[in-house]
């Protein structure tokens, strides 16, 4: 019988976005109420983003509040945005001086002033950094992220500028978010649950997806590891055979 050799091990993913989720469950097992879970899912924070630079992942970007989300009660809608701003005022100055860029994504018109200003002096602040993009999706939602993309080239075509037989997926991608980044490699969604939740529906498309039961708040770098690990043993194809897949990995670029 022939051996199948294992995969061979791959890059590192250019780009990880997680969708954060079990945060609530994670307080409600110890009897505690969301908003302990949600403190805790921010140290969780710290430590995937601490791990990624370690390892050198360019690109991290993280769900942190969904555009549907808003319609949880007011009360943790309200907690979560003060959680938002004290995490951004204690924690903006260390990702600075790590060569952390940090920036938003998602409708942020409808944040309060006080975030706006922080979230606007973050990207200011770290715009020159340049070892790790970490995007934040903020009362973020992928139907609308495509929604907008739409709308602006359909303004385009209304001023003269853009013909509708020249919209092809290339255009429509470049008026999406994180339009400047590579599509992310490997998703990872903890909390056991197997969807997407309107998180970055057309950036998804070839993604990697890795999901794992472990609540947000216990993520760390084993788990990171974990889904690394699985990322790296996959075949992505991309519609291909896996013939092709391997002739081009061999294949030695023309000068
Ligand atoms: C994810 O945790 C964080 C946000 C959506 C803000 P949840 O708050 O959704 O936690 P569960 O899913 O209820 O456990
Ligand atoms: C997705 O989690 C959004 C974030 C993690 C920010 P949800 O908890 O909102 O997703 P559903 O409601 O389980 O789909
Ligand atoms: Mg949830």
């Amino acid at each position: 019988m022939s051996q199948v050799p294992p995969p061979l091990p791959g890059p590192l993913p250019r780009h990880v976005a997680i969708i954060m989720d079990g945060n609530g469950r994670w307080a409600q097992l110890r009897r505690r109420p969301r908003m302990i879970g949600h403190r805790a899912g921010a140290r969780a924070v710290n430590r995937t983003i601490d791990r990624c630079l370690e390892l050198g992942i360019p690109a991290l970007t993280l769900f942190a509040f969904s555009s549907e989300n808003w319609g949880r009660p007011a009360e943790e809608v309200e907690a979560l945005m003060k959680l938002f701003l004290h995490a951004l005022e204690r924690e903006v100055d260390e990702l600075h001086r790590r060569g952390v860029r940090v920036r938003f994504v998602g409708q942020r018109e409808r944040f309060g002033p006080a975030l706006l200003a922080r979230m606007q002096a973050a990207e200011q602040r770290t715009q020159g950094n340049a070892l790790m993009t970490l995007s934040i999706a903020a009362s973020y939602g992928g139907r609308q992220d495509i929604a907008h993309a739409a709308r602006m080239l359909a303004s385009e075509v209304a001023a003269g500028r853009l013909q509708p037989e020249q919209i092809d997926e290339t255009l429509l991608g470049r008026y999406v978010a994180l339009a400047d980044l590579p599509a992310p490699d490997l998703f990872i969604r903890t909390g056991g649950d197997t969807r997407i939740s309107n998180f970055l529906l057309w950036q998804l498309a070839y993604t990697e997806l890795w999901f794992t039961e472990v609540l947000w708040p216990d993520f760390d770098a084993a788990q990171l590891q974990r889904a690394l690990d699985a990322y790296t043993g996959r075949e992505r194809r991309f519609g291909l055979t896996s013939a092709q897949i391997a002739a081009l990995a061999t294949e030695t670029p023309t000068p």
